[in-house]
């Protein structure tokens, strides 16, 4: 098969909720490309649509409207068989170690039925593959008879892996996988997961609250505010030159480490709460906070555009 450079093309995706009689917009118009092997870190204050727009584009929400290709192949036009196929190719590992994983399974039948669902092993070779699995994750395969409960919070997160390796993905869309986790455990699981990319040449999309956690993990990082992406690029173009105001608001926040630096750091205070995404400011919906924004911000959508080569922004000062 053809080798292709990217992974995953998202194509003008949208996902709205009905709540109500209003319409909530929680994944607005995105356009990007995922290279293969590459991780992109997606990063935004809660409920700016970062989980939303992970599940949309494994197809575990129908989309409102837009396309998402994974190797070329549209998955929105999958029929169930052919949707079942592609799932093994696109795996999720969620935030909670706690709620995603039934408590009423051992580890071998979390990790079991992700091989049973495919067809992928039976009998002696099913047992192996699960002690395998468990190894893979810095796990004792002798435990693979204990129930959740009677591992850590950093070791559940490593059962959620070994399901999701199960399949044998090609891409894995981590949503906050360390951020319930204890500090000191954080840093052990962001080096597993390294380590398999590399093992596997796996492809991430890393959900992350804040842009100092996804720093040093990703290669490229997109920020999103209100359902939309308002920024994206080469990690180190956009700690060292972003673009949109947002994210120069988000990176003055992140204290650094130099004492004498940190005293001349100019920090830029975002006024106000995000406004609801059922009923979102005209134009740019950051334009209510934006300490740049002009009277156009107002009356018009700025375009999402790709400013300089591999640096895209959607901002009127770009425009
Ligand atoms: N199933 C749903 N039905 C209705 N609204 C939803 C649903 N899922 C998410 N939303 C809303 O969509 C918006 C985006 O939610 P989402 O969970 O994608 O945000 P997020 O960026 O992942 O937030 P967090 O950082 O808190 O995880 C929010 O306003 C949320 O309330
Ligand atoms: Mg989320």
């Amino acid at each position: 098969m053809e080798k292709r450079d990217t992974l995953i093309e998202v194509r003008n995706l949208k996902k709205f909720f009905k709540v109500g009689d209003n319409t909530l917009k929680a994944v607005n118009d995105l356009t990007f490309d995922i290279k293969r092997g590459e991780t992109l870190g997606v990063v935004g204050e809660s409920g700016c649509g970062k989980s939303t727009a992970g599940r949309t584009m494994l197809r575990l929400y129908e989309p409102t409207s837009g396309e998402v290709l994974f190797e070329g192949k549209n998955i929105n036009k999958l029929n169930r068989q052919e949707l079942k196929a592609m799932r093994r190719n696109m795996q999720m590992i969620f935030q909670d170690p706690y709620a995603s994983l039934n408590p009423r399974m051992t580890v071998a039948d979390i990790i079991g039925e992700a091989l049973d669902i495919h067809n992928l092993a039976s009998g002696a070779k099913r047992k192996e593959r699960i002690q395998e699995l468990l190894s893979l994750v810095s796990l004792n395969p002798e435990h693979m008879n204990r129930f959740p409960h009677e591992f850590s919070g950093g070791q559940r997160q490593r059962i959620g892996i070994a399901r999701a390796l199960a399949v044998e993905p090609k891409f894995i869309v981590c949503d906050e996988p360390i951020s319930a986790l204890d500090v000191s455990v954080q840093a052990q699981v962001v080096n597993l997961l390294e380590q398999l990319q590399e093992k596997m040449g796996l492809t991430y999309m890393f959900i992350a609250h804040d842009l100092s956690m996804v720093k040093y993990i990703s290669d490229r990082v997109a920020v999103m505010y209100l359902g939309k992406m308002v920024e994206l690029a080469d990690s180190e173009a956009l700690y060292e030159n972003p673009l949109h105001p947002y994210t120069q608001a988000l990176l003055s926040a992140i204290p650094i480490p130099d004492p004498e630096v940190e005293r001349k750091r100019e920090r830029i205070v975002l006024q106000g709460d995000v406004p609801s995404p059922m009923n979102p400011p005209s134009g740019c919906h950051f334009r209510t906070r934006c300490p740049k924004a002009m009277p156009e911000c107002a009356a018009m959508e700025p375009v999402w555009k790709e400013v300089k080569p591999g640096h895209w922004a959607a901002c009127h000062l770009f425009n």
